[in-house]
């Protein structure tokens, strides 16, 4: 028998690039080949893109230029452009970096064992359709190899919404569901392979609609109720949602569903209203304050995050004060804030550029804001119990990481804990990035 060909992905951008990652490892893993840590052994390097922004495309350039002299050494090493990036700049990848081999779009990442056989010939493969066939489907019969306690699972894709900002809905095209018992299968699979909490994933995961089990469409908040009571399953999360699809039943999910987490990452982009027409998002500041209202009602405790952009073209500075009175209004929990950046082919692109000291000057303010947030948000955890799932080992010696219900990272000695256990931690410090704390002495329920 021949020895297993090597293949390294590397991973950018969100968590579906994660999930994607993995598909194309399996997907791979069917074309002989097994993953690798260290590019340097591989005989392909697959690098999965981000289009998001600006920087995130020229990384990849500057990265497939890491790679050449690994291409000069082993001339049979293949390289591929997936993701993102390979969706929206195509054939231009190639001609701009000609050592790459192949690019495939995140639609078509079940054909990579055929666009493989075509560059082990010599030829380059380039695949950016978005195919009728459900790439989904090819994943069924996979290896049922032990997992860690924590995965992803992608629900949702692409986005009908249109911000005007945003690239998603041309790169990963129109808002579609998967099936629910295909959902369902899934996550029973991961959860036989050790899986304890599932994220949800989806760029509008809340505008899920997926075909029911007796035909008609589910929404995210019945197919959260029905992953409910999978045994075994301990936690759901999902991510990530627009305000004008938190629904009623998702809403009521929050406050009575017990394995859905505290936790919801609900961006709002501006507090501006003049801002948010221009960017399309169809919502007002106003509208997104009473909705957290609502949502906080329903479940009194819960963390809430978001992500903020700065510098969206004709933001003033009125505008970008409305925002910073938004985020004082709401508290975060945490959030994720961007300089605007301009994406080729998106309406805003076109629009009157707010200059880049202006923009970075309002960054630094408005991450100042959310740090002293999420800060005490943090510090209030002090003294008070949290359940924590473990996921790996810690940094120092014996001790054990994992996470909260609300998402923050715990740290806790103690040499009886083992990754997948669910255990009641006391928190007792709270540093710039993580809690610490000690197994608290009655047993989580
Ligand atoms: N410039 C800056 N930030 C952007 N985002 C999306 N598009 C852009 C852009 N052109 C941010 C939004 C979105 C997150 C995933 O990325 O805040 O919610
Ligand atoms: Fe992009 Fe999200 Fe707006 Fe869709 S809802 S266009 S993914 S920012």
């Amino acid at each position: 028998m021949t020895d297993a060909k090597k293949l390294y992905i590397r991973t950018y951008g969100c968590q579906m690039n994660v999930y994607d990652s993995e598909r194309m490892a399996e997907a791979m893993g069917a074309a002989g080949y097994r993953q690798t840590d260290s590019p340097e052994d591989a005989d392909m390097i697959l690098l999965n893109t981000c289009h998001i922004r600006e920087k995130a495309a020229e990384k990849v350039y500057s990265e497939l230029g890491r790679f050449k002299p690994l291409r000069e050494a082993n001339p049979d090493l293949k390289i591929g452009v997936a993701g993102c990036v390979a969706q929206a700049e195509g054939e231009e990848i190639m001609s701009r970096q000609p050592m790459v081999d192949l690019v495939v779009g995140p639609q078509s990442y079940h054909r990579l064992p055929q666009m493989e056989a075509r560059v082990r010939d010599g030829k380059k493969a380039l695949d950016t359709d978005f195919p009728v066939e459900d790439k989904f489907d090819t994943l069924r019969n996979r290896p049922k190899a032990r997992r860690g306690p924590t995965a992803f699972l992608t629900v949702q894709e692409g986005c009908d919404k249109f911000c005007a900002f945003c690239v998603v809905p041309y790169t990963r095209g129109a808002e579609v569901s998967r099936p629910a018992t295909r959902v369902l299968e899934e996550a029973r699979d991961l959860v036989e392979r050790g899986v304890r909490e599932i994220t949800l994933l989806g760029q509008n995961v809340n505008a899920y609609h997926g075909e029911g089990p007796e035909g008609g469409d589910w929404s995210l908040a019945r197919l959260i109720w029905a992953l409910n009571d999978i045994d075994g399953l301990e936690r759901i999360r999902f991510t990530t949602s627009h305000p004008n699809d938190m629904t009623d039943d998702l809403i009521a999910a929050h406050g009575q569903c017990e394995k859905l987490m505290p936790y919801l990452h609900l961006p709002v982009q501006s507090g501006s209203d003049r801002i948010l027409k221009r960017m399309n998002r169809k919502h007002t500041a106003e509208s997104y304050l009473r909705l957290i209202e609502r949502i906080r009602a329903a479940r009194p405790d819960i963390l809430i995050s978001g992500d903020f952009i700065v510098g969206f073209p004709e933001e003033t500075e009125a505008d970008f004060r409305a925002t910073l009175d938004l985020i004082e209004e709401v508290n975060y929990g945490y959030a994720f804030s961007f300089k605007y950046s301009e994406r080729p082919g998106t309406p805003a692109a076109e629009r009157a550029q707010v200059d880049e000291d202006a923009k970075a000057e309002r960054l630094q303010r408005l991450q100042s804001l959310i740090t002293r947030q999420q800060r005490a948000v943090q510090d209030s955890m002090v003294g008070h119990n949290v359940k924590v799932l473990f996921e790996k080992s810690g940094r120092q010696p014996g001790q054990m990481v994992g996470k909260s219900e609300y998402l923050h990272a715990v740290h806790v000695s103690d040499s009886s804990l083992a990754p997948g256990e669910l255990a009641s931690v006391e928190i007792t410090e709270s540093g710039p990035n993580s809690l610490g704390g000690r197994l608290a002495r009655m047993p989580a329920a």
